[in-house]
């Protein structure tokens, strides 16, 4: 089954990548927020890259120049179409649905529209800041914006998954995948603030037993 494939390639990611989160290499020392790099930094308002400092694509800091993945996949257009079909994703799976469908409209746009900078920022989309939403509000950092929430580790492992699998979907290559995420896996210190077993919010409860909820 081509999703039992996505989830072990994720899984597989976060024990890797996990298991080098404290030696993350931040290859663009220039950029505005990169001085955050021992781990959970930047709680300070937005920052212009959302705590994502460098995909590793465009040999900022090696040798060979490749172009930005942004490019690479069609342009800021291609970001927000893919950061559309993540919303969609997250707001379909009974894991962690809830943290999302109970927010206002205008938060769910605020969410969107901040997430895509992100991702347009790990991607490098030329003159993109992570900065504020369509309306002007400000994109937060991971830390205010996830402060309460009570996120989980497995919460946070869904997302993940999720995100791998959209983008599969949306054709962004494996190895591509994997040059993006050791930059979202950064960010778990700062948005997993609960560290209680299973999920905060699952609502996958058709018979799959296991639902680890618990509040
Ligand atoms: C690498 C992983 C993640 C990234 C890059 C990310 C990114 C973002 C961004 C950009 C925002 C908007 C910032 C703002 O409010 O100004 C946000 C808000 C939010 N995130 Fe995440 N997030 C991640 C993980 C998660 C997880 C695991 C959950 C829960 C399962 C989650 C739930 C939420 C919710 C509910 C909000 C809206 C909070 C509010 O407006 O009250 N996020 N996230």
């Amino acid at each position: 089954m081509p999703s039992t494939r996505l989830v072990a390639l994720a899984s597989s990611l976060a024990v890797v990548l996990g298991s080098v989160a404290g030696c993350i290499f931040i290859d663009n020392p220039g950029v505005s927020g990169a001085s955050t790099s021992t781990g959970s930094g930047g709680s300070g308002g937005a920052m212009q890259d959302g705590g994502i400092n460098d995909a590793g694509d465009d040999g900022a800091g090696g040798g060979m120049m490749l172009p930005p993945l942004c490019l690479k996949y069609g342009g800021y257009s291609t970001v927000e179409k893919v950061v559309g079909d993540l919303v969609g994703a997250l707001v379909a799976d009974c894991r962690i649905s809830p943290f999302f469908t109970s927010l206002t409209p205008a938060k769910q746009q605020h969410l969107g529209d901040c997430l895509t900078k992100q991702v347009a920022v790990l991607m490098h989309c030329p003159g993109i800041k992570y900065d504020t939403d369509s309306t002007g509000g400000e994109c937060r950092d991971m830390k205010a914006s996830h402060k309460g929430l009570g996120v989980r580790a497995a919460d946070f492992d869904a997302l993940i998954e999720d995100v791998v699998a959209t983008l599969t979907k949306d054709g962004v290559a494996k190895e591509d995948i994997a040059a993006m995420a050791p930059a979202l896996l950064f960010l778990k210190d700062d948005i997993v603030t609960n560290s209680a077993p299973g999920s905060a919010k699952q609502i996958c409860d058709a018979g799959a037993g296991d639902a680890g909820d618990g509040g």
